[in-house]
């Protein structure tokens, strides 16, 4: 089969949605797609810090149904489709101290923002793609939805468990209907929160951040890439992704994490 690729510009007239656009994975993701030439809208409750005027900012808390509904109306309003949407939005905001200190608030927000809210864009935005028989979804969501670790906060690694079986299943009933659905599972990300958390480690231990971060690689296992995946690393997999280049890519889950977790699947 003879293709031709335009690497440089091949989401040229794709209008794209990455959620949790303004800070740390979310952000590279949206600057990935707006170089490969999409027209990208991103979300968050607060405003971005650093400016783009070319990422169009919409305000929400996607963890609430009714905002959800706002971003759908807004997008579809003013863009007339969605080609591409990226549920990148995850949060972990539970306090440590396992299953006895988490309330059913702590459960029900976190089960919100990581899995309900994904839930209401996709079948928010799914009917059109449908109609036009095209489009891409993709659920970032964690090593911990296979790989729970000790320490980590139940209801986050919950979450992303039941968004990887729910974006399978998702798969299996739209790609016959057009619609490409993918997850992608990344391990240790170095975002600005990283480096901020890393470095407030190393001050109450009293070492230096390269300590600190061994330390956090000892505790995941070891990562044998030897440190953290940049947020520019995971939105090049997700800017490959929702290309035409991987255009027979639908139901499966990358992982991408340094060759973080110690088993082959
Ligand atoms: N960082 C890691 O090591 C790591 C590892 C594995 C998987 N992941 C996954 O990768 C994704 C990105 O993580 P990250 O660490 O890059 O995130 P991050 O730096 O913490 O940024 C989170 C983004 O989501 C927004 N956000 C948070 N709660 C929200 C809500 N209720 N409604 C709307 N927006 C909200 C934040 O902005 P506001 O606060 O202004 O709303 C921000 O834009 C997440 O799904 C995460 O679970 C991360």
């Amino acid at each position: 089969m003879e293709q031709q690729f335009n690497f440089n510009n091949e989401l040229s007239g794709k209008i794209a949605l990455v959620t949790g656009g303004t800070k740390g994975a979310g952000r590279a993701i949206a600057e990935r797609l707006l170089q490969a030439g999409a027209t990208v809208i991103i979300t968050a409750r607060n405003a971005p810090e650093e400016g783009n005027n070319n990422l169009y900012f919409i305000a929400s808390d996607l963890s609430k149904a009714e905002d959800s509904q706002k971003v759908i109306s807004e997008v579809l309003s003013t863009y007339g489709r969605l080609d591409i949407l990226v549920n990148n939005l995850g949060s972990s905001v539970t306090p440590a101290g396992g299953f006895v200190a988490l309330s059913d608030e702590d459960w029900e927000s976190t089960l919100q923002a990581n899995l309900l809210a994904p839930v209401r864009l996709d079948r928010g935005f799914l009917p059109q793609m449908i109609e036009r028989k095209s489009g891409v979804i993709i659920h970032i969501a964690s090593i911990q939805g296979k790989l729970p670790l000790y320490d980590s906060t139940l209801p986050y690694a919950a979450s992303k468990a039941a968004l990887i079986n729910y974006s399978k299943s998702l798969s299996n009933e739209v790609t016959p209907k057009g619609v490409r659905v993918l997850t992608v599972s990344p391990g240790w990300i170095n975002t600005t929160a990283s480096k901020a958390w890393l470095g407030e480690i190393a001050r109450n231990a009293n070492s230096t951040v390269e300590e600190a971060q061994q330390g956090v690689m000892n505790a995941l296992g070891g990562i044998p890439f030897g440190r953290p995946a940049e947020s520019e690393e995971v939105a090049e997999l997700v800017g490959f992704l929702v290309s035409p280049r991987a255009n027979y890519l639908t139901g499966t889950n990358f992982v991408i994490d340094g060759g973080t977790v110690p088993t082959v699947s």
